[in-house]
């Protein structure tokens, strides 16, 4: 199958700030959307899978200034890790973006020159606390003292005052048609929880938003106001269209692909998402994209992450010390997707031993070398399938709608943890069925549940490769299964029999902890 007989899908990730190195959290965001983007392709769409960088901005200013290089070669340097992560990861991403490219500054002034000349920008003066740290602005209500008496965001960044010239965006007037927008279409915003915090902040009343700044240079010129350049969020925001050919809307990329299915991003920036990009596109008669999703954050140990306490987690050292897959099957896995979760070394290594390499490795080592040993090395031929057979292949074969649902909700622990109750299921139909002592009495019948079993395993080792897409490419190697029989159309085509199988190797090892450590 070779692509897109369901539609298209549009999946992006937040692009990062390039003021530090990548961290679990940006790993986390973009390894949701690989997955995402992997089972969409597998289930027949034409898809496209956008990550990037946000590279203006005050806060990379200054990180560029401490660094003691210009903003471009700061930026060009710390893009390259967030580059690099993208191949450490295996992530599948189309494109890559960066904010400071020449198609993403024209998209940018275009955007504006059509908000403006709608009128729904103007010119004033800001006064008023800005937090460079979240690239944000506040309002006095919103802030608290710390003990040194600074003052505080909601998301603890310090804030300072801010006094200049500044555009201005009529945020205010798009208060009612956010309104209806989350009411008609109330999976606009997920989780729900989320979506009523972003409902009530409406309620709350909207100002108008300052779009401008005029204070330092780093950033996309206000088309007409050389003293003037974009805010950052309205730049970032913007990336999502530049990716699509915009202002080209004749562009075959946007004519397929925007309005965007989801943009994913983390519960601290839904609040830009959900109601000024909206609010934009809107203001610029634009279609506003189906969904925005926010998940949780990731504390370490029990502890908030932070560079201060000196606890945030590299994941180039996590998937060096437990492997990549690993790695991605317990982030998709440990936390209900949506909620904060706690990263504890612990919960790695029992994910790694007791789901990996028990459950899901030892089925798949178990019945291969049945298999390899007792079948000749082949597929066997099966007789009529008993109760027990048909349970276990039609619970095989529901779990593609199930994931389907779930992933489409991005509920991936639970889509995962029914895939889990399968290979559960399995193992305890190895037990029952007891082939090694078939082998003894009854040799076609340990036939039809080796292939019972090897079905099985075939499905679930298709239905898992956006997870852990190098470990299921091993795993369906060793079924010689054809490289073009491992799309969700093929999980209907039984497996055949009679194909040699290769011989089996554990997939998936077992973490042993060193004395001591
Ligand atoms: N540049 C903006 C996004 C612009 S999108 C138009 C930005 N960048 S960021 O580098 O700060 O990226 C943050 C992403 O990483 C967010 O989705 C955020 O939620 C996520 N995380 C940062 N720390 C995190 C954890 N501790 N845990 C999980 N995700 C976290 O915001």
């Amino acid at each position: 199958m070779t692509g897109s007989e369901n539609g298209s899908y549009y999946i992006t990730t937040p692009i990062y700030y390039v003021n530090d190195k990548p961290h679990i959290g940006h790993a986390y965001t973009t390894l949701a959307c690989d997955v995402l983007a992997r089972f969409k392709r597998l289930d027949g769409y034409d898809v496209k899978f956008l990550t990037g960088t946000d590279e203006h901005g005050q806060k990379v200013e200054t990180s560029a200034e401490k660094a003691g290089i210009d903003p471009q070669t700061f930026t060009d340097q710390v893009s390259q890790n967030f580059r690099d992560l993208t191949k450490t990861c295996n992530y599948s991403n189309d494109d890559f973006i960066r904010t400071t490219e020449d198609r993403h500054k024209k998209a940018c002034q275009k955007l504006w020159q059509v908000l403006e000349d709608k009128g729904f920008i103007y010119l004033g003066s800001y006064a008023g606390w800005y937090a460079v740290r979240d690239e944000a602005f506040y309002t006095e209500t919103e802030l608290t003292k710390n003990a040194d008496g600074k003052r505080i965001a909601p998301t603890g960044a310090e804030v300072e005052w801010v006094e200049e010239p500044s555009y201005f965006f009529k945020l205010s007037a798009f208060e009612d048609e956010l309104l209806a927008l989350y009411e008609n279409d109330p999976s606009f915003v997920g989780p729900d929880s989320r979506r009523n915090e972003v409902i009530s902040f409406v309620k709350g009343g909207l100002r108008d938003l300052s779009v401008s700044r005029t204070t330092f240079n780093w950033g996309v010129q206000v088309p007409g106001n050389d003293d003037h350049i974009m805010y950052v969020w309205l730049d970032a925001l913007t990336n999502y269209l530049t990716a699509v050919g915009y202002p080209d809307e004749s562009a075959t990329e946007y004519k397929n692909f925007w309005p965007a299915d989801l943009h994913m991003v983390g519960k601290d920036i839904l609040r830009f998402h959900a109601i000024y990009w909206p609010a934009f596109l809107m203001a610029a008669d634009l279609p506003l994209p189906k969904r925005i999703f926010a998940h949780g954050w990731w504390t370490n140990e029990g502890q908030k992450i932070s560079k201060s306490v000196g606890n945030v987690i590299d994941p180039n050292a996590l998937i060096e010390e437990y492997g990549l897959d690993q790695v991605r099957y317990f982030m998709m896995r440990e936390v209900p997707f949506g909620k904060d979760g706690d990263y504890s070394k612990q919960a790695m290594i029992s994910r790694m031993n007791g789901d990996l390499a028990n459950d899901i490795g030892n089925l798949a080592q178990r019945v291969l070398s049945m298999v390899f040993k007792n079948c000749e090395g082949k597929i066997p031929e099966h007789g009529d399938f008993t109760d027990a057979d048909k349970e276990l292949l039609d619970s095989v074969t529901a779990l593609h709608d199930k994931l389907r649902n779930d992933f489409d909700k991005q509920s991936f622990h639970r889509g995962l943890e029914s895939v889990w109750n399968v290979i559960s299921a399995a193992n305890k139909y190895v037990d029952e069925q007891a082939p090694w002592t078939l082998k003894k009495t009854d040799l076609a019948r340990m036939g039809t549940v080796l292939y019972v079993l090897t079905e099985t395993i075939r499905q679930i080792a298709i239905l898992l490769q956006p997870v852990m897409p190098e470990s299921m490419e091993t795993m369906l190697n060793q079924l010689n299964l054809p490289a073009d029989a491992r799309t969700f159309s093929d999980l209907k085509i039984a497996l055949s029999t009679g194909v040699e199988i290769d011989k089996p190797q554990g997939v998936f090892p077992r973490y042993i902890e060193e004395e001591g450590a």
